[in-house]
């Protein structure tokens, strides 16, 4: 199911943006990360206990804008991979949620 997300801009780069979506019926929590013209998407929902990474609007990367990181217990994970680097959930991957970059929006593929 392609449906456009926001426009690429609308991502604080580095950052990221979350969703609410659905699929299925039910909500399907998301976010999208920004490096540059590049973006990474990846389900809401931490390895460690399976929560949302983010509280609100506590940003999705660390102080150094190099890794995700986790509101809850602070697991940090590679933007492109969704590798954890680091903390309760190391060696274990977001789930992905693919996304492309078309005429300047973000798309859901
Ligand atoms: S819920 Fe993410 S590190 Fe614990």
């Amino acid at each position: 199911m392609s449906e456009a997300l926001c426009r690429l801009d609308d991502i604080p780069d580095p950052g990221g943006k979350s969703f609410i979506l659905e699929q299925d019926g039910k909500p399907l929590k998301v976010l999208v990360i920004r490096q540059g013209a590049r973006v990474f998407g990846w389900v809401n929902s931490c390895p460690h206990i399976h929560r949302p990474l983010n509280w609100g609007d506590t940003p999705f990367l660390d102080l150094f804008k190099t890794s995700i990181v986790c509101a809850n217990h602070f697991a940090l994970f590679e933007m492109d991979s969704g590798l954890c680097t680091r903390g309760p959930c190391i060696g274990k991957k977001l789930a992905p949620f693919p996304v492309r970059v078309v005429d300047g929006a973000v798309w859901r593929v």
